[in-house]
């Protein structure tokens, strides 16, 4: 089983095939982070786990953008990167600092997921907390082993029983890519109460979005989960 980075430089080669299978949703959630930013100016902007890039460049052109920054760990990813004028760092998330302030954070389609384990996805609001500017938001989507009109009900109710054993090993799966596979963790909707109860942050928005035809639907057993973070400073965040 490869950790992430070699999962990706491994599978690099085949990315764009694969995003391109996805396109429907994809689309959906980046029109999705362009509605809810389209108001704003100036932003400084920060993408993690970035892949080839293409979607936060494709944000990037259709907002007010002041400076775009890319952070993915796979080499390999960045490889595929077209406009090299961008601000790059080719590093983990975890070994990244920075002093800057960022109006908008995106960690787009599971990446939060490829993360090593629960305390890494602890670890990762943390830092978000001190990344964002005051009325910065994070934005991010994630893949729902609730929902079943993606994985079927027979393995939702699996994935249900098996989470009642509050074992921590609930919600990982082998994710498979002709021979090279590694580890990923699917969340279910209640993750995310657990993330921000000790952080500063405050959830503004929640919506399940179909992972087929990216249509918005109406409860969590019929979409992948994606979410808008503020700050909490105890005053409404508008986006
Ligand atoms: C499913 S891909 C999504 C890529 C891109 N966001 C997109 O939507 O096309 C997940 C990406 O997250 C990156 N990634 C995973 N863990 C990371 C980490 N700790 N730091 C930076 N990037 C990471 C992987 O290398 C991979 O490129």
């Amino acid at each position: 089983m490869k950790n992430s980075r070699e999962y990706y430089d491994s599978i690099a080669i085949s990315y764009n095939t694969q995003s391109k299978e996805r396109l429907p949703y994809l689309n959906a959630i980046d029109d999705l982070v362009v509605e809810k930013m389209k108001n704003h100016s100036n932003l400084n902007y920060l993408d993690i786990g970035s892949g080839d890039g293409r979607r936060a460049i494709k944000i990037t052109n259709k907002l007010n953008i002041s400076k775009l920054s890319l952070l993915e760990d796979s080499e390999g990813m960045l490889k595929l990167l077209n406009d090299k004028k961008v601000i790059l760092h080719n590093v983990s998330f975890f070994e990244f600092s920075s002093n800057d302030s960022y109006d908008l954070i995106t960690c787009l389609w599971n990446v939060l997921g490829h993360f090593p384990s629960k305390n890494h996805r602890f670890e990762f609001f943390h830092k978000i907390e001190n990344l964002l500017s005051e009325k910065g938001v994070l934005i991010f989507d994630v893949n729902n082993r609730y929902n079943i009109s993606y994985y079927g009900f027979e393995n939702v109710m699996n994935n249900l029983v098996n989470d009642r054993s509050n074992n921590e090993d609930t919600g990982w799966f082998s994710l498979r890519n002709e021979n090279v596979a590694t580890k990923v963790y699917i969340h279910n909707p209640f993750d995310i109460n657990e993330y921000l109860k000790d952080t500063s942050l405050q959830l503004i928005d929640t919506l399940f979005v179909n992972y087929e035809t990216g249509n918005l639907e109406k409860t969590f057993f019929e979409g992948q989960l994606f979410y808008i973070i503020g700050k909490n400073d105890g005053t409404e965040t508008t986006c």
